[in-house]
């Protein structure tokens, strides 16, 4: 924590008391505390307070009201290796779901480039609403970190899911997450993604249903981690941007093999999450096949195993996984697909699973590691599964 820049964003909730405690527990820490406060909050706790505590002014509006100076929601937006919004209320929780800026604290976010966590806290009927549940969802979906709040006593009276996580809590977060931000600084990740197409002629192919949802989160999730990452996508709407990411796009099994084939050597890690076309028609027409004869006959020729091969020059320091969507016998198959290709792992995921497989937005995987360690897991989002899978890797690293 020593020395890292924290941007706390404080709203008005019964809530930003304890954000005098987060401040001293983290100033403890050696950490750096600045501070962006709603108007609303301020009938909380005094910005005096917040100011003294955190050694920095607490900052409320846009300009001094006595001697006009400017507050640059930029340069606050730039400064932090982390911004923390504690506690969310509803309100701004919508705001910052639909982008407004109405107050230096939204218009922040807005322009922060670091890391956003959020810590909602209101009443418990709030909390269980779908429209504020739709907005955590929307926050999340743009890479937000959500601390989902706690079960206790409310203000209200009420007891129930909604309160504050305790500042000693969202401190260890924010350790913890400062170590995982550095857990794959260095290395090298080579994921495949997305579906291959195969071409019939110049407009019609062999396809899948694969949408890419599983690589891209993936792929994200290791960026969110320090690694760099090459991604070699099939045709998918995913879309991802990072500085450390490579982004190669394809259409073919041959096409991406030829990438992986001249990237494999770079890579720490490889996980492999494309859906690749096992066959190909033989010869791809030149001109649009025109409907003449009541049946047709095309010619498929097998496509190269990618992951076999990755698993066949695979050195001793690099670490492959593979995966197994399947519809019956996952497991048995899956076993052999690990033998076979010569893999340290295999996610299996099986489609007789409802909410699992190719354009749903969950999943429901088992890992299973060479040394026949088999790991279940629940149906989550394809955001958590791809928390899952980094988590496995990284204790192999
Ligand atoms: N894979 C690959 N190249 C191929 C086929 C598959 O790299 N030509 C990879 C996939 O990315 C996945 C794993 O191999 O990681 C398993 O893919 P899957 O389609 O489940 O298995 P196949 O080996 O193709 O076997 P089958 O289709 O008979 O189940």
């Amino acid at each position: 924590m020593k020395g890292k820049r924290i941007l706390i964003g404080i709203t008005g909730g019964i809530a930003a008391y304890k954000i005098a405690f987060l401040i001293r527990l983290l100033k403890k820490q050696g950490a750096e505390v600045k501070c962006i406060m709603t108007p609303a909050s301020s009938d909380f706790i005094p910005p005096l307070t917040i100011a003294t505590l955190s050694e920095n002014p607490a900052y409320v509006d846009f300009w001094n009201k006595q001697n006009g100076q400017w507050t640059n929601h930029v340069d606050l937006g730039l400064w932090p290796d982390v911004f923390i919004i504690a506690p969310l209320t509803a309100n701004t929780l919508a705001k910052l779901a639909n982008g407004y800026c109405d107050n230096l604290l939204t218009a922040t976010y807005l322009s922060a480039k670091c890391p956003v966590i959020v810590s909602p806290a209101m009443d418990l009927d709030m909390y269980a609403h779908e429209t504020t549940n739709n907005n955590l969802n929307k926050l999340a979906s743009y890479g937000v970190h959500i601390m989902p709040a706690e079960v206790g006593e409310l203000a209200s009276g009420l007891v129930g899911k909604g309160r504050m996580v305790e500042p000693e809590s969202i401190v260890k977060y924010l350790t913890d997450f400062f170590v995982t931000q550095k857990q794959f600084d260095a290395k090298t990740i080579l994921i495949t993604a997305g579906p291959t197409y195969e071409y019939i002629d110049p407009v019609r192919f062999i396809g899948n249903f694969s949408s890419g949802k599983m690589g891209y989160a993936i792929a994200d999730e290791f960026l969110k981690r320090g690694a760099k990452v090459i991604l070699i996508t099939g045709p998918t709407n995913q879309t991802l941007v990072h500085p450390n990411l490579e982004v190669v796009s394809v259409v073919t099994a041959e096409e991406m093999f030829e990438f992986v084939r001249s990237r494999w050597v770079e890579a720490n890690v490889g996980v492999f999450s494309a859906a690749v076309a096992d066959y190909r028609p033989e010869q791809m027409e030149t001109s649009k096949i025109k409907k003449k004869d009541d049946k047709i006959t095309i010619n498929l020729v097998k496509n190269p195993d990618i992951l076999a091969w990755a698993g066949k020059n695979k050195t001793k320091d690099q670490f492959l996984v593979g995966f197994a969507l399947e519809t019956n016998n996952a497991l048995e198959y899956g076993k052999n697909k690990l033998k076979l290709k010569n893999l340290n792992a295999i996610v299996i995921n099986s489609l007789a699973d409802p909410g699992a497989g190719f354009a749903a937005d969950t999943n429901k995987i088992s890992i299973l590691s060479e040394d026949e360690q088999l790991l279940d897991f629940d149906l989550k989002s394809k955001a958590d599964v791809a928390v899952d899978i980094v988590n496995f890797i990284n204790t192999k690293q």
